[in-house]
């Protein structure tokens, strides 16, 4: 069955508290891991799936995402008049898609963030992909949840166990286990308490999502912190609609998190071809004057 699935929402209004004051005045989506904006990681990802329509919600200080995602003709001609060529065609993949730009206005809530897509997204089924978690792209989690809802034609949502300390940070799922690591969910609970979250699954920061989740949206009232939650849409929509969960294994950090942000760091250097010898010999030898000095 071919993947259907042509756009993909990339919620992006939030003011980044946890990383101020470098977000004072520019995105924590333009934050780099190695070379990379944690955004442009977010749009590859959907990009190896086929999709190729970028729906960004944004805010107040987001414009350097718009200016990453657009031509550049000053900075291309000064590369292609250097022969920098390779670093050329790089700059040029940045700006070859579709993208479309929507304000939120008011911090209301990631479920009102992805209703501000309704628009544009035109009754199709839809990937939402949150920057700040950032995926292994050779774990291919998007592709492996395109599988799912190209078989069933339903929700998926991407899920990982959590330590329980940590439940009160997530969406919490209960459900049953359809098929290895695939589950027909039954509830879900917007950071619950770790004395009444429903089991230790949390959603992770990827959907697919079909169009029926904005009637659900429109009438979802603000929950947990006073925010309209995608959380309590999706518990609507799954007491009508099969809505499925992928238990993911592979690897996820949390970037929106300073410790997630620097294990993902490191982890990426060392797989970067230009430093990754130079940045693993460094890493030894501060490892080993660390455990000196704690001897
Ligand atoms: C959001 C969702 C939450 C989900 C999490 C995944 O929370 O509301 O259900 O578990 O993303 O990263 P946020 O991290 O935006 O507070």
């Amino acid at each position: 069955m071919p993947n259907i699935v042509k756009k993909a929402v990339f919620p992006a209004a939030g003011l980044g508290t946890r990383f101020l004051p470098a977000t004072k005045a520019s995105p924590k989506e333009m934050l780099p891991i190695v070379d990379k904006p944690l955004i442009q990681y977010a749009v590859e990802e959907a990009e190896n799936c086929g999709i190729k329509e970028f729906i960004m919600i944004t805010g107040k200080s987001k414009r350097a995402i718009e200016d990453h995602f657009d031509s550049a003709w000053e900075l291309e001609e000064n590369l292609k008049s250097k022969g920098k060529q390779a670093m050329l065609e790089e700059i040029r993949k940045l700006s070859r898609h579709q993208f479309a730009y929507i304000r939120q206005g008011a911090p209301l809530g990631l479920g009102h963030a992805i209703l501000c897509s309704k628009a544009f997204v035109n009754n199709e089924p839809f990937a939402v992909i949150l920057s700040d978690d950032i995926i292994d792209p050779e774990d291919n989690l998007l592709g492996e949840m395109l599988k799912i809802y190209n078989e069933h034609g339903a929700t998926v949502l991407a899920l990982q166990r959590v330590p329980q300390e940590e439940v009160h940070r997530y969406g919490i799922i209960a459900g049953k286990e359809v098929k290895k690591n695939i589950f027909r969910i039954t509830d879900m609970v917007e950071k619950p308490k770790q004395s009444s979250a429903p089991s230790d699954i949390a959603v992770i920061g990827r959907y697919i999502l079909t169009p029926d989740i904005f009637n659900f949206l429109e009438k979802t009232l603000p929950g947990k912190g006073g925010e309209i939650q995608l959380t309590d849409a999706l518990n609507a929509l799954l007491q009508k609609k099969p809505v499925y969960g992928y238990l993911f294994e592979g690897t996820r950090y949390d970037a929106g998190d300073k410790l997630g942000y620097l294990k993902a760091t490191v982890e990426f250097a060392l797989k970067t071809p230009t430093v990754r010898d130079e940045f693993k010999k460094y890493l030894l030898s501060t490892v080993a004057s660390i455990i000196n000095k704690e001897q």
